[in-house]
């Protein structure tokens, strides 16, 4: 990788407002504003997130970086997300870019995550294979080099995030509950009540499947409560949705990599999920168990951050991966990573 290459990274696909300068993989900034008016609505309003990120994204854009000379080129994600939120970003990057006439950068968000265990890091070989969990996507990525993807395994409904948020929702906690989640399950016994092992006997498939288990679990928590829920109860059913979803993810990816037809002796890990310490623990075991080293996301950019942005943009710079023409980048609310490139 070319030396002394700084990328200023924006993102805006979802409820945070984040910006970034990169060094290749070395962080020389990271600012971010994460909207909290989502919290009472159950999930992201997209029009809420779009008035957040223009009230925003020039104090954000401006506290990252402190010379605009000093930039190489400009990055920013271009899907998948919400499109009105992508926007923003999109029209700030593009504006930068033509104002200050540096290159122009679109990123795909899952492959920022996919990246993000790479910041401040530089000793991880490929091919490697990826997982990213996050509240929009859970995926088991081939990466046989950086730019060339392949998913291995997917959800056919919910994200792991996603599934998470929702058993929290059930149980009364604001959105976006999976951290609140783990806090309640870390005090709760996760055999206390009993819920279905997602396709089970079907790991051949390679698929993940959340919805049948959120299915279950609100008749549970309506059974189990014919009033308000106590302290203990919630704790125990945190810890049971929690140890089934997690348990589900494992096993698939543990099929998934022993059948695969490439020995593989990395694994990267990122996305929002993966904040979370019994996840951590779980994919830990899994690597001993199979001889696969784990690189985790840093905590600090496990959720959506622009500095994974720029650690995948600097790797498209050196490609040569520009946009051409400005006026045709718009937005990809369904990028999907293996397309990326
Ligand atoms: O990567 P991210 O910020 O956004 C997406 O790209 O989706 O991930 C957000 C997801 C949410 O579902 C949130 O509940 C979950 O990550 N999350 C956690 C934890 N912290 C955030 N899930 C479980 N345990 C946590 N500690
Ligand atoms: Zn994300």
């Amino acid at each position: 990788m070319r030396e002394f290459m700084k990328i200023l990274a924006i993102e805006t696909s979802a409820d945070d407002t984040a910006a970034a300068v990169v060094e290749n993989t070395t962080v020389l900034s990271s600012v971010k504003h994460t909207q909290l008016e989502h919290a009472d609505w159950g999930g992201i309003v997209p029009s809420i997130a779009r008035r957040d990120h223009l009230a925003f994204i020039d104090k954000v854009v401006e506290k990252s970086m402190h010379n605009i000379d000093t930039i190489d080129a400009v990055a920013v994600t271009a899907g998948p997300g919400l499109a009105i939120a992508l926007e923003v970003g999109i029209n700030k990057a593009k504006e930068l870019a033509l104002k200050y006439d540096k290159p122009l950068i679109a990123v795909n968000h899952i492959e920022g995550h996919l990246l993000s265990p790479m910041a401040n890091k530089i000793d991880i070989s490929y091919p490697a294979l990826g997982l990213v969990v996050s509240g929009g996507h859970t995926e088991l990525i081939f990466i046989e080099e950086i730019g060339k993807y392949k998913i291995l395994a997917q959800t056919l409904d919910d994200a792991l995030g996603e599934a998470l948020d929702k058993a929290a929702r059930i149980l009364g906690m604001p959105y976006p509950g999976g951290a609140l989640l783990e806090k309640a399950a870390a005090l709760g016994n996760p055999k206390k009540y009993l819920l279905p092992l997602p396709m089970a006997g079907r790991e051949d498939q390679n698929e993940l499947s959340y919805s049948g288990l959120k299915a279950a679990f609100l008749r549970l928590v309506t059974t189990v409560t014919s009033d308000k829920v106590t302290e203990q109860e919630k704790n125990g059913l945190a810890a049971s949705f929690q140890n089934r979803a997690f348990e589900h993810l494992i096993r698939i990816i543990r099929h998934s990599i022993s059948n695969f037809e490439f020995q593989i002796s990395n694994l990267l890990v990122g996305g929002g999920v993966i904040a979370n310490q019994e996840l951590r623990k779980r994919l830990t075991s899994l690597g001993e168990e199979l001889g696969i080293r784990i690189y985790f996301a840093p905590m600090e950019y496990t959720g959506d951050n622009a500095v994974m942005i720029g650690i995948a943009a600097s790797f498209k710079y050196n490609k040569g991966l520009f946009v051409k023409d400005f006026s045709t980048l718009d937005r990809i609310p369904r990028w999907k990573v293996d397309q990326s490139g």
